[in-house]
C-alpha cells in the first residue's frame, strides 16, 4: 500500500508513523522554535537537507520517482530536527518521565537513520561503469565470499527479500571483514562497531513508481548506477 504525503509517496507504515508522530507532537504543544535559539547560542545547528538533484537523469530512475524520494528524505531531516528539539525542550521542562518522552526517544533512531541512510544511498549513486575489479574494494569483496560475483549475488538476494528496509554492506571495524546485512525499516539490525560502505533502499517508494512489483529490475538499475568510488572511499 502506497500513500501520498507532502509530495512524497510513502508506504502505509511510513505514512501512519509520520502522521501519528506529527499529530502526537503537535497536539501536545511540544514543538517550539528552539532550533533558532540553539543557532543563536552557537551550540549546534539543526540538520540541513542536502541537494541530490544531480542524480536526475540517471538511467533507470524517473525524474518523478527521484523527486518524490528527495522530498521524502527532506521529511526525515525535518522530523529529526523536530524530535531533537522536542526532546531537548522536554528535558529542560523536566518532563522525562512521561510516555511522550519515551516514545520520542524511541522515534529518534528511526527518523535519524531515515535521514542519514538516504544520504549514504544518494551519495553511492550517480556512478558510471562497473566496479574496478583490480581496486581495493573489489579485492576485499572477493575475499569474503570467495569472489566478487558471489558477493554481488548475496547483496542482490538480500535486496530481493520480502519486506521493507535496506540492504547494507558493512565493514566490521574490528576485523575489517565486509558483510551484507538486511536492515529492517531504518533502525533495526545495524551491526555495532561497523562502517557503512554501500547501501540500497528497498522500501517500495524507491522503485514502485518505475518498476511496480519488479524489485529485481530496480536492483539491476541500482547496480548500473552505483558510484563505486564513493563506496570505496568509505573503506577503512
Ligand atoms: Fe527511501
Amino acid at each position: 500500500m502506497v500513500e501520498f504525503f507532502q509530495g512524497a509517496y510513502l508506504n502505509r507504515r511510513e505514512f501512519l508513523k509520520i502522521t501519528f508522530i506529527g499529530g502526537m507532537v503537535f497536539s501536545s504543544g511540544l514543538i517550539r522554535p528552539i532550533a533558532a535559539e540553539i543557532k543563536k547560542e552557537g551550540k549546534v545547528m539543526p540538520y540541513a537537507a542536502k541537494d541530490y538533484s544531480k542524480l536526475i537523469g540517471m538511467e533507470g530512475f524517473s525524474e518523478t520517482l527521484l523527486k518524490n524520494h528527495f522530498t521524502l528524505y527532506q521529511g526525515y531531516v525535518t522530523n529529526t530536527n523536530k524530535v531533537l528539539d522536542a526532546l531537548e525542550q522536554m528535558l529542560k521542562d523536566g518532563k522525562t518521565s512521561v510516555p511522550e518522552f519515551a516514545e520520542l526517544k524511541r522515534r529518534l533512531g528511526w527518523e535519524f537513520n531515515g535521514m542519514r541512510l538516504h544520504e549514504y544511498y544518494f551519495e553511492n549513486l550517480g556512478g558510471k561503469g562497473g566496479i574496478d575489479k583490480g581496486g581495493k574494494l573489489a579485492k576485499k569483496l572477493s575475499e569474503g565470499l570467495g569472489s566478487y560475483e558471489a558477493w554481488e549475488k548475496d547483496f542482490k538476494a538480500t535486496g530481493a527479500m520480502r519486506g521493507i528496509g535496506w540492504t547494507a554492506l558493512y565493514q566490521d571495524n574490528t576485523s575489517g571483514r565486509l558483510i551484507n546485512f538486511w536492515i529492517n525499516e531504518h533502525d533495526v539490525a545495524h551491526p555495532a562497531g561497523c562502517s557503512l560502505i554501500l547501501i540500497m533502499d528497498v522500501f517500495e517508494h524507491a522503485f514502485m513508481l518505475d518498476y511496480g512489483l519488479k524489485r529485481a529490475d530496480y536492483i539491476e538499475a541500482f547496480f548500473k548506477n552505483i558510484d563505486w568510488k564513493a563506496a570505496e572511499a568509505r573503506l577503512k
